[in-house]
């Protein structure tokens, strides 16, 4: 295992020694080799770079407390890409070549995957661009599939449910009502920077947004959905500009497993004053409790229009369905719904 000190880290890129590669030509997959973490060449024209022809995935393997090593759900992962690349127009790998490549790096980036005992893991990226070089306005005809890995802490480096400030956004969108907000596509992160920045500037951790029609209604946040729970209901919004995460929906039925009702229909903002707990989830965050979010008719605005607060310390219910969720992820506690993968490594 390598000398990492595995409790400083946070989400964010440490290199690590393979990348999984594998090109679209001439209507084939070229066999999947390993290739140094290192910059490779692209054509300058390629459409990734132009027209955002690219999209991209995000999960994790973990070190059991058995030693072994764990994916989580990969073929929803390889599902939701087979989806944005149809969005996208542009060849995608298989479900069976997506998990092959990322059971390949994590394999020969085995000295990476964090020891059982820290909060950190291996998170993997798996990314489909469009490399073919034009100039014309089109989907490109020739892509390239990577799958890298880093090792990560969590968002609060080796803190767990640690929570934060959000404040929503009405007058800059993630996504438009009939857009592509549901799929995995680079163009839907270039629209939050900017705003994402503001909010940081101001302190806040997250950034919510709402519906790009009425601005009543919550969406999600830039890399991650949004729940809340509402004395037994597990709430999340109903919406089509906003991307299914692996992890809301293993929530969901994590939640019905500890007898809660669980509700996806659209949110107002309003509702937040009856909410009892607040939180964003994603593979990066897993969990993240919110203990205030800020309304604010303008997100340049010094102060906001109203403050929902819902106390410093992450709620008994998110806690609960953080616990099940890692302990799954990390063989602590049995896996009844068949989601883990084991890598042999
Ligand atoms: C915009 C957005 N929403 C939600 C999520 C959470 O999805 P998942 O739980 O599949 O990681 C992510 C991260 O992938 C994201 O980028």
């Amino acid at each position: 295992m390598k000398n990492i000190d595995w409790g400083k880290l946070s989400f964010s890129y440490t290199k690590t020694d393979y990348i999984a590669y594998s090109t679209f030509k001439d209507g084939k997959w070229s066999p999947a080799k390993l290739i140094p973490d290192a910059d490779i060449p692209v054509s300058p024209y390629a459409g990734a770079f132009h027209y955002a022809s690219g999209c991209f995935e995000g999960m994790k393997a973990f070190r059991g407390a058995d030693g072994k090593v764990r994916l989580f759900r990969p073929e929803e992962n390889a599902k939701r890409m087979v989806r944005s690349a149809g969005y996208l127009d542009l060849a995608c790998p298989s479900i069976e070549q997506f998990i092959d490549m990322c059971v390949m790096v994590v394999k020969a980036n085995a000295e990476y995957i964090p020891p059982f005992e820290t909060t950190a893991s291996l998170y993997l990226r798996p990314l489909l661009i469009g490399t073919n070089p034009q100039l014309g306005i089109r989907s490109s005809s020739e892509s390239t599939f990577m799958v890298m890995a880093s090792p990560v802490g969590t968002y609060s480096g080796d803190k767990i449910l640690v929570p934060g400030t959000a404040v929503i956004s009405r007058n800059h969108d993630r996504a438009a009502p009939n857009g592509s907000g549901s799929y995995k596509v680079g163009a839907n992160y270039a629209q939050s920077l900017h705003p994402y920045n503001l909010a940081h500037k101001q302190g806040y951790r997250e950034l919510l947004f709402t519906d790009a029609l009425t601005h009543q209604y919550i969406e999600e946040f830039g890399s991650s959905n949004f729940f809340a729970i509402k004395g037994n209901t597990y709430i999340t919004p109903d919406s089509k500009s906003v991307l299914p995460s692996i992890t809301n929906a293993s929530l969901r039925t994590l939640a019905e497993s500890l007898g809660m009702k669980v509700e996806m229909r659209p949110i107002p903002v309003t509702e937040l004053s009856e909410m009892d707990e607040a939180n964003s989830c994603g593979t990066a965050v897993v969990i993240t409790p919110l203990s205030r979010i800020d309304d604010k008719v303008r997100l340049e605005d010094e102060t906001p229009s109203h403050i929902y607060k819902f106390g410093d310390e992450c709620g008994p219910k998110s806690r609960a369905l953080y616990e099940k969720m890692i302990g799954i992820q990390k063989g602590l506690i049995d896996d009844p719904f068949g989601w883990i993968m084991f890598v042999d490594c």
